[in-house]
This record gives structure tokens, C-alpha cells and sequence, in this order.
């Protein structure tokens, strides 16, 4: 049935493409740079708790959700959503669910290739050896120089940028396609060998202690919403991704399968993400809480100092580079596709003038680093500091615009489509798809909706109203 539209820039050649496309996206910086270091901010296991029940009641359905929206749409997000809505004789305002999407993605690009940049940076500097035998001051040092620098940032940013210009502007089939098809699997081949690495060589038990037993006094109600808000996080929801790459996925294919194969496949990097840090961050007695800077600050301490450090440091970055990677072609693919579509660009045309936005929008994030006074301040959003451009970006996407983006989704799948269609589309068994349309009409609003009315104190007040 969803044949009945075409997507104006491609297919991908198949099923297998497609999982490797958004496993790719799914799969990135969130799972390798972000989830390690939020996991430590917020006590380790109890969050981890959280967010994996977030993933499969939540975060599953909304995958779901999302491909079945652009597998039917067959165009950019917000085009694509528009056009069920019409489908469905409901207000042309549900498309707001597409765009902020797509605008969550290119915000969520600008500092994402920043931080690229510093992984990219840092292949070259353990590639060099900088680190060998410097001990955590010097290598804490090393990092904070790499910093201050706005320059070198601005440079390596540029690179990553020029490259998924490169890349997307090749297409959907000739760029994207055959560009995660090498990166993904060396990218599960370079992990595997870090995981074990780490394993048999670091403190296993303590971290896994540290990530598997849930000590919940350590968990905020901010800690709550940053699970749920990394849960959209990482298997890039509500921010047009899934929607654009299922705009290009074959009609034949389960929707249902591929979307739990891909969470299950995110999540599993995420935990071996974890097992590969965490081993190394407690055998060199280094801290959880390091904040964004503890892959870059706290693992070259250990690659310095351990055996074959070197190339085992040199692999991790390539890793980080290419998860990274293959996330950034996948947020920069919705902007890309609806300049083509409305704005009559060419493909090429569209791809540099998006890149090219998105490096200044970048400077925001370049300076927070730097600490340039302009780009640094203090702010208490709903109890939590925030105290430069880049948090007030990344607070904004994953806190915010991902969960609510996420609620529209699930209101709109579950509630304004006619049952009839979403049945014909996923194409499931009758108990999945009951599972399914439970979960999206009954579960992620309540859930979303629970955690916001607690964030803004509104649950509280009723509480305690109803005396409870
Ligand atoms: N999932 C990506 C990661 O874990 C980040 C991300 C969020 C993303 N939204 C996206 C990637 C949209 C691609 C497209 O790093």
C-alpha cells in the first residue's frame, strides 16, 4: 500500500541497508561520548534502569512509529507528516511533529560535529604517541589546551562537516548507503576489540557494579528526564531521522523487526560502550563524573600507560569517529531532503549550504568550550545549572524538543491515524501490533507527560492537593 507514493531522492537497496543506515544512526556519540558520561553524572545503575525500560516501552514504539510515517509520507519529516494528516482529514498542524524534528536534528548537528572534531583530533594525537607516559594532569591539561583553542576546533569541525557534505551529497544510494555499509561493521569489529581489551585487562567487576546495581537515592527527578530524553537520544527519535530513512525503506519490510533489531543493537553498543570506559576509568582511579570531557580527559590516562596503548587509544578514537559519523549524514539527511524537495536546490547545492549554516551555528558550541565570556554563563533551568550555549542547545533538544517531539509523535500515530492505515503499514502480528498501538497511545504520553508536570513542579502541587 505505502507504494502508492515515491520518495523523490532514492531507496535504499534493501532491508539490510536500511538497518545498517539507521543502526548507524542510532549509534553515535550518545552511545560512546554521552551515554558513559551522563551514566556517571547520575549514579550509574539506577539510570541505567531507567533508561533501558525507557528504550523498550517508549523508545521501540516511537521507532516504530516514526518509520511508518516516512515509509508512508515518503518525503522530509514535516512534508511527510503533513501529508498523513491530510490522509487523516486532521489539522495540517500535527506537521509541527515532523519539523521540530528536523530542526532538533540540525541543532543536535551543530555541536555533535564539534564534538566529531575532538574525537577526530584526538586519533591524531594518540596516533602520535602524545600521551604515552603522561601522566592525568598532563593529559588533563592536554585536553583543556585542545579546548581553549576556538581555532583548532573551528578547523576539525569543518573537516567532519566537509566530508558529510561529501558524503550526503552523493545520495541516498552512492553516499549514504555505501558509506555505512564500511563503516558499520568496523565499527562493531573495533568495539568488540576495545570491550574485550578492557575487560580482560581492567577493573570488570567494579564497573560492572557501578553500571548494573541500581542505587536509586542517587537518582534525580532531572536524572529521570535526562534517561528518558537519552533514550529519544540515541535511537535518534523525534529528530526526523527515522522518519526520513524510512521515507527510503522498501515497502516489504517488517517495520515491527527491523525497529527492535535496531534498539536492541544501540543498546547493546551503549552497554559495551560502557564496559569498554568504565574498566579502564576504575583501574586508573579515575572519576565517573568527569562531565563531557571523560573519554577525552580519563581513557588517554590509561591508553598512556597500558600495553599496545598506542594502538588500542589510536582504534577507540577511529571508532568514536566513525559511530559519529554515521549519525551526522543521518542528521543533516532531513534538512537536505526537504531544500531538494521545496526549495528546488540540487542535492549537492542543498548539502554545502547546510553544512556551511551548520558550521557557524557550531561557534556556539566552539566558544562554550573556549570559554569565551560571551558564550559562558549561569542559568538554573528546572533545578539544573546550565552555564554556556552548549548546554543550553543540548538541554534544549534532548531534555525538551526530543521527549515532547516524541509525545506528538505517539499522539499522532496512535490517536489521529486511522487504525486501518498504521495496521497496513507495520505489518505485524495482531499481538504486536495491539502491543504497539497500547504503548504509543497510552504509555509515552503518560510517561512524558508524567515526567514534565514533575520537572515543573505542577505533580508536586497536585500531590500534595490531594493530600498525598
Ligand atoms: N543517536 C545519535 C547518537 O546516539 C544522536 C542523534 C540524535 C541522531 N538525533 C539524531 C543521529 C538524528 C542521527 C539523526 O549519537
Amino acid at each position: 500500500m505505502s507504494g502508492a507514493r515515491e520518495s523523490v531522492h532514492g531507496m535504499w537497496s534493501g532491508r539490510f541497508a536500511f538497518i545498517l543506515a539507521a543502526t548507524g544512526a542510532a549509534v553515535g556519540l550518545g552511545n560512546i561520548w554521552k551515554f558513559p558520561y551522563i551514566m556517571g553524572e547520575n549514579g550509574g545503575g539506577a539510570f541505567v534502569l531507567v533508561y533501558l525500560l525507557c528504550i523498550v516501552l517508549i523508545g521501540i514504539p516511537v521507532m516504530m512509529s516514526e518509520v511508518l510515517i516516512g515509509r508512508r509520507g515518503r518525503q522530509s519529516p514535516g512534508l511527510s507528516v503533513k501529508t498523513l494528516a491530510q490522509e487523516a482529514s486532521a489539522s495540517p498542524r500535527w506537521q509541527i511533529a515532523g519539523w521540530s524534528g528536523l530542526v532538533a536534528s540540525y541543532l543536535i548537528l551543530s555541536f555533535y560535529a564539534v564534538v566529531a572534531g575532538w574525537a577526530l583530533a584526538y586519533v591524531i594525537k594518540t596516533a602520535r604517541g602524545d600521551f604515552q607516559g603522561a601522566g592525568a594532569e598532563a593529559i588533563g591539561a592536554q585536553f583543556g589546551a585542545h579546548l581553549a583553542n576556538p581555532w583548532v576546533l573551528m578547523a576539525w569541525s569543518a573537516v567532519i562537516l566537509f566530508v558529510t557534505v561529501y558524503v550526503v551529497g552523493r545520495g541516498v544510494h552512492k553516499g549514504l548507503e555505501k558509506a555505512v555499509n564500511f563503516l558499520m561493521p568496523s565499527l562493531f569489529v573495533l568495539l568488540g576489540i576495545m570491550a574485550i581489551y578492557s575487560a580482560t585487562n581492567g577493573a570488570l567487576g567494579e564497573a560492572v557494579a557501578f553500571m548494573f546495581t541500581p542505587d536509586f537515592s542517587k537518582l534525580t527527578i532531572n536524572g529521570v528526564l535526562l534517561a528518558l530524553g537519552h533514550a529519544f537520544f540515541t535511537l535518534s527519535l523525534a529528530s526526523g531521522a527515522m522518519i526520513i530513512y524510512g521515507a527510503y525503506l522498501p515497502s516489504n519490510v517488517s517495520i515491527a523487526k527491523t525497529s527492535m533489531l535496531i534498539a536492541l543493537v544501540d543498546t547493546a553498543v551503549a552497554m559495551l560502550a560502557g564496559l569498554a570506559i568504565y574498566p579502564l576509568v576504575f583501574q586508573y582511579g579515575l572519576t565517573p563524573a568527569e562531565g563531557p570531557g571523560l573519554i577525552f580527559v580519563t581513557l588517554p590516562i590509561a591508553f598512556g600507560s597500558m600495553p599496545f596503548g598506542t594502538f588500542f587509544g589510536t582504534l577507540f578514537f577511529v571508532m568514536l569517529v566513525f559511530a559519529a559519523f554515521t549519525s551526522a549524514i543521518a542528521m543533516i539527511e532531513s534538512t537536505v531532503a526537504w531544500l531538494v524537495e521545496r526549495k528546488g536546490l540540487s542535492r549537492f547545492t542543498a548539502t554545502a549550504a547546510t553544512g556551511g549554516s551548520l558550521w557557524l551555528l557550531g561557534l556556539l558550541t566552539v566558544f562554550s568550550f573556549s570559554g569565551a565570556s560571551w558564550a559562558t554563563f549561569e542559568l538554573t533551568v528546572f533545578g539544573k545549572p546550565i552555564t554556556s550555549f552548549f548546554e543550553v542547545v543540548d538541554y534544549l533538544t534532548s531534555a525538551i524538543m526530543l521527549p515532547l517531539g516524541g509525545l506528538v509523535i505517539a499522539v499522532f500515530t496512535g490517536w489521529v491515524m486511522k487504525k486501518k492505515i498504521t495496521e497496513e503499514e507495520l505489518q505485524t502480528s495482531a499481538l504486536m501490533y495491539g502491543i504497539w498501538r497500547f504503548a504509543i497511545r497510552w504509555f509515552t504520553p503518560v510517561a512524558v507527560a508524567i515526567v514534565f508536570l514533575h520537572l515543573i513542579g505542577v505533580l508536586d502541587r497536585l500531590l500534595r492537593l490531594l493530600g498525598l
